[in-house]
């Protein structure tokens, strides 16, 4: 064919209109990502999934229990939560399995509270999902335990819920422990609570990325202090649920409404749904192909390499050592 003949064949409508939505249609599963389709069953198993009124902690809660686990709900918001609990029965949830506790992570107390009241109503635990989150708070915020606010929320409010609900997951026969971290850990600049506490270095997106960081790092160090303790039976990792299109940006320039009208089209394409950026964290919580695998960073239901940081012993350490020092303030 010369390339008139060419530009004629694409150009016919019964060519180009197919090959638009075939590549439409490409892009859009690509930026899907991996989806988790084994269908591994969690009957008789017991799950927390914090920050599960919204996104991907709601979608990992619903699969969690389709897949026949017991899911306590940790949301900060009764009445949202509710309703969300609602929505979920309807799409087939058996709501006998959906409870729903209310903690905040930016409040200990809140968290001893749960703790303890899971404490008597289940004899172990054996799926922790550390999900809930905030991102670019418009400004720096401490909260009632004297923490920035995305500090707590993403990384401190989920190290003490994790070791006050340790018992618990070693009393399972083999337990998990997942925490929804971010590939924007790569960009956190420091993990000095020092630093990270303090007012005059606020920025936007700072915050979120070093508490990813730190987050990512935790893991790491309890991964390790619970092979050093020989405790074989409870594993920990972390996962990037990749771009998802969810209410976590709505402080972000993103969600003012020009912009969000502006890129919606484009959104719609790219960003994952909460049920896709949901796929990793229902993988590490189901599948037998990661049983004992511990203190790794997944993305894609792959095992992927983090930041660099995260591979230094010394600062995983120091890190690690930093929230030994908080739980010991709280007398755990
Ligand atoms: N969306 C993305 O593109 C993306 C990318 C990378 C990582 N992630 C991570 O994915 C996870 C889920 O985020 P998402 O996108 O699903 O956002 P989301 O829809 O905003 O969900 C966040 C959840 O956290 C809860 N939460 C926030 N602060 C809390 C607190 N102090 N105590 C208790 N619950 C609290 C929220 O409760 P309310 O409903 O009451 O607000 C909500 O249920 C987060 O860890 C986030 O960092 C998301």
């Amino acid at each position: 064919m010369c390339s008139d003949d060419n530009n004629a064949f694409y150009e016919n409508p019964f060519v180009k209109i197919p090959l638009m939505v075939t590549g439409i249609w490409w892009i859009r599963n690509w930026f899907k990502g991996t989806q988790y389709r084994d269908p591994d069953r969690i009957d008789g198993k017991i799950a927390v999934v914090t920050g599960s009124s919204s996104g991907i902690g709601k979608c990992i809660a619903e699969e969690l229990n389709r897949r026949g686990a017991k899911v306590y709900m940790l949301c900060r918001d009764r009445e949202k939560s509710e309703k969300v609990i609602d929505e979920l029965v309807q799409k087939g949830c058996d709501e006998d399995r959906l409870i729903l506790r209310i903690g905040n992570l930016c409040d200990f107390n809140s968290l001893k509270s749960f703790s303890e009241k899971f404490r008597q109503d289940e004899r172990k635990l054996d799926i922790l999902v550390n999900n809930a989150s905030v991102i670019a708070l418009p400004k720096f915020n401490k909260t009632i335990d004297g923490y920035e606010e995305t500090w707590q929320a993403n990384f401190v409010g989920h190290v003490v819920l994790t070791e006050m609900l340790l018992p618990q997951l070693k009393a399972s026969e083999s337990a998990r422990i997942i925490m929804t971290g971010s590939r924007l850990h790569f960009f956190g600049d420091t993990i000095s609570p020092e630093i990270a506490n303090e007012p005059k270095h606020y920025g936007r997106l700072l915050p979120y990325n070093r508490a990813k960081l730190a987050l990512t790092m935790y893991v790491r160090g309890l991964a390790r202090r619970l092979q050093e303790d020989r405790v074989t039976n409870v594993t920990v990792n972390i996962f990037h649920p990749g771009m998802v299109n969810t209410p976590l940006y709505r402080t972000t320039p993103f969600k003012k409404p020009i912009i969000s009208h502006i890129l919606s089209p484009g959104a719609a394409l790219i960003f994952k749904t909460p049920m896709d950026g949901a796929q990793t964290g229902i993988f590490l919580a189901c599948s037998p192909k990661v049983e004992g695998i511990t203190g790794k960073y997944f993305d894609e239901c792959q095992e992927t390499r983090p930041a660099s940081q995260v591979l230094d012993d010394q600062k995983v350490r120091q890190i690690f050592g930093y929230t030994r020092n908080v739980l010991k303030s709280l007398g755990i």
